[in-house]
């Protein structure tokens, strides 16, 4: 387990778009203070939370109509490209910019690329057309965690810990006693697992209206260094795979500040999708999950955090997919260490 260092030269998901609006918000993503807001024309823009002045926090100063930021210390002003354009002070303007970052706002997520602008490549971003397709219906929302990413990243690529974790819900025996399929594709990790004629777990069995035996089949593919996207099918034991009910779960993994994680995640479905009942109900059976991993990466990152590099870890097969994702970012900071350090350019 690596200590609290995070590759910058990725995409992580910044906020969801309902959270932007012309109000300054602060979210510290990969230990660097950000501060997202809206332009008079709608564009989502983020920089560098601290201002160039006397380090400030851009985000407690206020936002003109005009799309002026102005920091509220000592009055320092910034256009909508973060370029300073005045301060009440002198009549000289101060040679002041903010830094910049990439975005993507698509299908209502607002993706950042905190490290260097000109290796921001939108093609890296996973297809997230779902959340915005009329056939499907989802929720989505952002937990605190108090660990370090790469917990949530191994949590999230072995699922067989549902059995021991979620056996109210998702989880039952068959998650753990079946084998998954591994596939790596340069930086990416994939997984599956196909479970046939298993015994329902609760969640589904509400869900889909379904009694067991059940199949059932996890494909979880891994968008280095922080986006995992869950393809879930579960139908009545005998239905051929693309006729079952099918659901999907986004999760962007996003480092905060130190051995903080932003848990942002999504869950759709695209049956019975005017169901509000329904949604409700997997509303807060997501939010249970979530916090029983919560609380489990909390307990586990005290263990890691008053341990480092001491007690060794011993694995098993299922972990493999794990292994393979923290290899994965492993090899992703070396690589932008090499390339001479994460500190991100100016884009403005
Ligand atoms: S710290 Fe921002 S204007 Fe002084
Ligand atoms: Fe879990």
């Amino acid at each position: 387990m690596t200590p609290a260092q995070h590759v910058r030269n990725g995409w992580y998901l910044g906020a969801w778009s309902d959270e932007i609006g012309r109000t300054l918000k602060q979210r510290w993503i990969t230990d660097l203070p950000v501060c997202f807001y809206r332009l008079p024309d709608q564009t989502v823009t983020a920089v560098e939370d601290r201002c160039p002045h006397r380090k400030y926090p851009l985000s407690l100063g206020h936002l003109d109509d005009d799309g002026t930021l102005q920091c509220d210390y000592h009055g320092y002003r910034f256009d909508g490209r973060g370029v300073c354009v005045g301060v009440a002070e002198q009549a000289d303007k101060p040679k002041a910019a903010l830094r910049r970052f990439p975005l993507v706002e698509r299908d209502g997520a607002v993706w950042i690329w905190p490290g260097d602008p000109e290796l921001a490549d939108e093609s890296l971003l996973p297809d997230t057309s779902w959340l915005n397709d009329p056939n499907w219906t989802h929720v989505h929302g952002v937990v605190p965690l108090k660990a370090r990413h790469l917990l949530l990243l191994e949590n999230l690529l072995d699922l067989t810990h549902e059995t021991f974790l979620h056996p109210s819900s998702i989880g039952n025996a068959a998650v753990a006693a079946t084998p998954i399929d591994v596939t790596v594709d340069g930086d990416r990790v994939g997984f599956s697992r196909r479970m046939t004629g298993i015994e329902a777990p609760p969640f589904y069995e509400k869900s889909c209206g379904l009694t067991s035996p059940v199949d059932r089949w996890q494909d979880g593919d891994f968008h280095p260094p922080g986006i995992f996207v869950l393809n879930i099918r579960v139908a009545a034991t005998g239905t051929e795979e693309p006729d079952g009910f099918h659901m999907k779960v986004l999760y962007g993994m996003t480092p905060g500040r130190g051995n903080e994680t932003h848990d942002f995640y999504a869950l759709g479905r695209d049956y019975l999708i005017d169901d509000q009942e329904l949604t409700k109900f997997q509303h807060e059976q997501q939010l249970a999950v979530m916090q029983e991993d919560v609380d489990a990466l909390e307990a586990q990152e005290i263990m890691y955090a008053t341990d480092p590099g001491g007690t060794a870890e011993s694995s098993i097969k299922s972990d493999l997919a794990a292994l393979r994702g923290r290899r994965a970012v492993a090899k992703m900071l070396t690589r932008e260490q090499q390339a001479g350090g994460s500190r991100p350019r100016a884009s403005a």
